[in-house]
C-alpha cells in the first residue's frame, strides 16, 4: 500500500510541478510593481499622465486600448525593457515581476 502510495505522489508533484511554472504572471503582484515603476507616468488605469505627456510633447495611449492590448505578450515585455520612442527603459526587473506587469496590463483592458 505504501509503495503505491508514493507512486501517487511521486505522479501528482510530476504532473503539478510543470503546471505551476508554466503559469503566467499574476496581475495583483503586478499591480505593486507597477506602482512603484510606472505609475508616475501612467494612471493605474493604464491612462497616461497629463502632466508627463504635456512635459514630453508626446500623445500617450492608454494602456487600456485596443492598440496596446493587440500587442503581444513578447512587444510587451519588450517595450517595457527596452523603451519605445519617448519612453525610455524600465530597469531593474526580474523576469517574474516582468511577467506578473504583463498580467497586470492585461487585467487593464476593457471587456
Ligand atoms: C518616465 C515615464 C514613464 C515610465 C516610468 C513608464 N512609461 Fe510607459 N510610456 C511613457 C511614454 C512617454 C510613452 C509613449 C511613448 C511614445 O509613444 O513615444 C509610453 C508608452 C508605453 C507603452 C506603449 C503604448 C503604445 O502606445 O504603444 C506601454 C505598453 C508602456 N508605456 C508601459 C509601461 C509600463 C508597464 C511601465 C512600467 C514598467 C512604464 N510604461 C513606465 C512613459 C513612461
Amino acid at each position: 500500500m505504501k509503495r503505491w502510495f508514493t507512486l501517487f505522489l511521486g505522479i501528482a508533484i510530476a504532473i503539478a510541478v510543470p503546471l505551476a511554472a508554466a503559469q503566467k504572471g499574476d496581475a495583483a503582484a503586478g499591480k505593486a510593481v507597477y506602482q512603484k515603476k510606472c505609475a508616475t507616468c501612467h494612471e493605474l488605469s493604464g491612462a497616461p499622465k497629463a502632466a508627463i505627456a504635456k512635459m514630453l510633447k508626446v500623445e500617450m495611449r492608454d494602456l487600456s486600448s485596443k492598440e496596446v492590448q493587440a500587442k503581444s505578450d513578447d512587444e510587451l515585455a519588450r517595450i517595457i525593457t527596452q523603451g519605445t520612442g519617448k519612453m525610455v527603459p524600465v530597469k531593474g526587473l526580474s523576469d517574474a515581476e516582468l511577467q506578473n506587469l504583463i498580467a497586470y496590463l492585461r487585467s487593464l483592458q476593457k471587456p
